[in-house]
C-alpha cells in the first residue's frame, strides 16, 4: 500500500498595518500532489467613516481604532475553540504605519505566550502576493518564476518571485503611487476617498481619447515607474477647464477620468509585459487595492494572450484584494511549510520593510 504525507495546518492570521483591521483563520492541507485552502474566517473591519471624518489616514486614529477591533475580531474567529482553533499564528509586521501595525503585534505575541505555538511575522507586501494564491484554479497552474505587479494606494511595484518566499524587486514608482494618481484626481473634481472605483465609474461614460495625459516613462527602458508628472499634467488641465468654467458641463469629467485612466492603464500593462518578458516567468499576478480596476484586469489579461502565449494569469481574487488577513495567512503558511521558525519575544514591527 502506498503511504501519502499530509499535512494540515490552521494558520490564524492578524493584520493592523493601515486603516483595515482585520483577521483570518485558514485551514491548509497539503498532500505530496496538491495543496488545498479553506478559508474557515474572513473578517475585515474597515475604518473608511473614520478617515472620511479625518480626511484621510491619520495614525494615532487608526491605531487607536484597531485596538477594541483586533479583540473583538479575534474573539470571533476562535469561537469556543479558543487557543485550539489554529496550530500557528501569523502577523503583518511591516510595511505599514508604526502605531497601527503595534497593535496586531502585541495581540499576535499575547497569543504567542499563552498558546505556547508558533508566530511568523509577514511582510505586508508578500500577504499582497499570496492573495493570488488563495485561488484554486491560480493555484493548480502556479509555477515559479513568476512577476507580479503590487499596486495601490502607497505601492506600484513589480516583483519577480523565484520560489515561495524568494522575491525580488526589480520596478518601482519614483514617486507617486498609481492609487494616489486617482484618489488626488478624484480629490481635486471634489470626489471622496477613495478616488479609484470613483474615476473608473465617470470613465465609463468618458472619451479616453479626449484629453492626451502623459505616460512618463513608458518607453525608458527601465522597469521603474513615475505618476507624479501625469498627476500634475491632470490638475493643469483641470485648472484650464474650470478657469473656461467647463467643469460642470456634461461628460467633462468623465472625459477627464477615462482619459486618466488610459494613462495609468498603459503605462502599468506595459511596463508588467516588459518586465514578464525580461525574466521569462511563467505567470503574471496582479495584486493590491488597484487591481479591483475591471479595466485594468482585462486589459493586463487581454495583453498577457496577445503578447505572452502560455504565460498565465493571476489576478487577485475580489474579495482579497483590499487588505485582509487571508492574504496574510496564506503568506504565513509558506514560511510555516518552509520550516520558518521566530521567537516571539524578539520580534519587532517593521514600518519600512521592503520586499526582495
Ligand atoms: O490596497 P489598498 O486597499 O490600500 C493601500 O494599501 O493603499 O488600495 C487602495 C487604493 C486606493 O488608491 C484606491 O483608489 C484604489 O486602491 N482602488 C482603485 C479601485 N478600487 C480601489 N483604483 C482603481 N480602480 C478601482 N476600481
Ligand atoms: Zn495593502
Amino acid at each position: 500500500m502506498v503511504t501519502r504525507s499530509t499535512t494540515k495546518q490552521k494558520v490564524l492570521a492578524i493584520e493592523t498595518s493601515c486603516d483595515e483591521t482585520a483577521v483570518a483563520l485558514i485551514h491548509v492541507e497539503k498532500t505530496e500532489d496538491k495543496t488545498s485552502v479553506r478559508v474557515l474566517e474572513h473578517l475585515v473591519s474597515s475604518q473608511i467613516s473614520l478617515q472620511l471624518r479625518y480626511g484621510g489616514v491619520v495614525p494615532e486614529v487608526a491605531a487607536r481604532s484597531h485596538v477594541p477591533e483586533t479583540v473583538s475580531l479575534i474573539t470571533k474567529a476562535l469561537g469556543k475553540k479558543g487557543m485550539n482553533a489554529f496550530d500557528v499564528i501569523t502577523v503583518t509586521r511591516g510595511p505599514g504605519l508604526s502605531t497601527a501595525l503595534g497593535v496586531g503585534l502585541e495581540a499576535a505575541r499575547t497569543l504567542a505566550f499563552l498558546s505556547g505555538k508558533p508566530i511568523i511575522g509577514v511582510n505586508h507586501l508578500e500577504g499582497h502576493l499570496a492573495s493570488a494564491w488563495l485561488n484554486a484554479r491560480s493555484r493548480k497552474k502556479w509555477e515559479y518564476p513568476l512577476m507580479a505587479l503590487i499596486v495601490s494606494g502607497g505601492h506600484t511595484e513589480l516583483v519577480l518571485m523565484k520560489d515561495y518566499c524568494d522575491y525580488k524587486l526589480v520596478g518601482q514608482t519614483r514617486d507617486d503611487a498609481a492609487g494616489e494618481a486617482f484618489d488626488k484626481t478624484a480629490r481635486l473634481m471634489g470626489l471622496a476617498y477613495p478616488g479609484g472605483p470613483k474615476i473608473e465609474k465617470l470613465a465609463k461614460t468618458g472619451n479616453k481619447k479626449a484629453f492626451s495625459f502623459p505616460r512618463p516613462m513608458r518607453h525608458d527602458g527601465t522597469l521603474d515607474f513615475s505618476f507624479s508628472g501625469l498627476k500634475t499634467a491632470v490638475r493643469y488641465q483641470w485648472d484650464e477647464l474650470k478657469a473656461q468654467g467647463r467643469v460642470d458641463q456634461p461628460g467633462v469629467k468623465e472625459d477627464v477620468a477615462a482619459s486618466l485612466l488610459d494613462a495609468i492603464i498603459d503605462i502599468l500593462v506595459e511596463k508588467t509585459i516588459q518586465a514578464a518578458k525580461m525574466y521569462n516567468v511563467k505567470g503574471v499576478l496582479l495584486v493590491g487595492g488597484v487591481s479591483a480596476s475591471k479595466p485594468l484586469r482585462k486589459e493586463l489579461g487581454k495583453q498577457i494572450k496577445k503578447q505572452l502565449p502560455g504565460v498565465a494569469y493571476f489576478p487577485s481574487e475580489r474579495k482579497y484584494i483590499t487588505d485582509n488577513a487571508a492574504m496574510i495567512a496564506a503568506a504565513g503558511y509558506w514560511h510555516v511549510a518552509r520550516g520558518d521558525h521566530e521567537d516571539w519575544t524578539k520580534m519587532e514591527l517593521d514600518p519600512e520593510w521592503n520586499i526582495g
